[in-house]
């Protein structure tokens, strides 16, 4: 069995994955989501010490399962990209484990890790697919075409779109993190309110970028709000104190507009030379699992012949699961990390951009 650790951000995660079947046989995370809410965003700090109690409390979890370690022949370990001082507390954690068990290091590139995400429970990846990488940190079109390459096509110029989400959260004072929150809030909107239309980014243009419509969505806070500048807050600069229906306007008006411009990028994506001729398409990373997006996506894959993949929902944000199946053809074919090394790399994303 191979034991993987994720700490990239704000959730400590480990699994076990059975390496022959592929099959999932532990997974536990400790999500951070409250420490972090009261500041809108994750604070480095604030997560770095919560791995350092999280992460060997799951592992005493993971003792009392199994009794002892000597059926673990690999630990997998997410080493970027990801916040250094979150990444640098599961490294240790793994390290110490290889050495004092004797057995291998292995080093995963958290993209790469959401793009198993897809296979958790499966022998068989599908190659080649082209993947829309949507999370808190990134925002890609890949094109994983093996299990060696895996090409960046497109990506965001600014914030990505699961940070946009946490930042129009924050504006509103709706907590952290900001997608579930949003779109929760968008389809309270009643069905008979017409939505304010947001500027769309990139019209003409490949890649995405968030910031202008982030932008926008301020203005148009600003443009609901009460101008009482005792409600103003100092921080953020904008009024939170809209009533729940403005909320609910402001929440669908940007999801709508992030949502188009996703799809508006990836429908380019599509149409560029035929998609190169892949037929499989997925959506992974945190904000893959917003309902609206799938919908849209969906639209587009049925328009252009595509099949669409989809990660279950519980190993949509990161999670040790996906890093432990990225893990196995790593340990197939025996590359592996130097435990006693201070730089720790792993296979790489290989950047692609020009080509659109
Ligand atoms: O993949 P993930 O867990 O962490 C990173 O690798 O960044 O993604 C977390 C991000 C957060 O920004 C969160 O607000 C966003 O995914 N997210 C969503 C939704 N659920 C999570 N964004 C939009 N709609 C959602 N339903
Ligand atoms: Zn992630």
């Amino acid at each position: 069995m191979l034991l993987s650790i994720e700490s990239s951000c704000d959730d400590s995660s480990l699994a076990l994955t059975d390496i022959a079947s592929a099959k999932l046989v532990f997974h536990h995370k400790i999500s951070q989501d409250s420490a972090h809410s009261v500041y809108g965003g994750v604070v480095p700090e604030i997560a770095s010490r919560l791995h350092t109690k999280g992460l060997p409390e799951i592992l005493a979890i993971l003792k009392g399962e199994l009794g002892d370690f000597t059926r673990l022949k690999a630990v997998a370990i997410t080493t970027e990209p990801g916040l250094s001082v979150s990444l640098i507390e599961g490294l240790m954690m793994a390290k110490l484990l290889a050495l004092s068990l004797r057995i291998p290091l292995i080093a995963i590139n958290h993209l790469i890790g959401h793009f198993y995400s897809l296979f958790i429970n499966q022998c068989e990846a599908i190659f080649p697919m082209s993947v829309l990488l949507v999370s808190g940190g990134h925002t890609q079109i890949m094109q994983a075409r093996s299990e060696e390459e895996f090409l960046i096509i497109a990506q965001s110029l600014d914030d990505s779109f699961g940070e946009s989400f946490d930042k129009v959260a924050k504006m509103l004072s709706l907590g952290y993190p900001g997608g579930p929150i949003i779109e929760s809030y968008a389809s309270k909107l009643s069905p008979t309110t017409r939505i304010h239309s947001l500027p769309l980014p990139l019209k003409d243009k490949h890649g995405f970028s968030f910031s202008g419509l982030k932008n926008a969505t301020r203005l148009l806070i600003e443009s609901l709000s009460s101008h009482d500048p005792s409600k103003v807050d100092s921080r953020l600069k904008v009024d939170s104190s809209l009533n729940e229906s403005d909320k609910a306007l402001v929440c669908a008006s940007f999801q709508k507009a992030a949502i188009a411009h996703i799809s508006n990028q990836v429908e380019k994506y599509l149409k560029h030379k035929n998609n190169d001729g892949i037929r499989d398409f997925a959506i992974v990373g945190g904000a893959s699992s917003n309902a609206s997006l799938r919908a849209e996506i969906e639209r587009l894959c049925t328009r252009f012949g595509l099949r669409l993949h989809l990660a279950p929902l519980e190993f949509c944000a990161d999670n040790a699961a996906m890093i432990g199946r990225a893990a196995i053809p790593e340990w197939q074919k025996g590359i592996f990390a130097d435990s006693i090394a201070q730089e720790v790399s792993p296979r790489s994303t290989t950047n692609y951009l020009h080509t659109l």
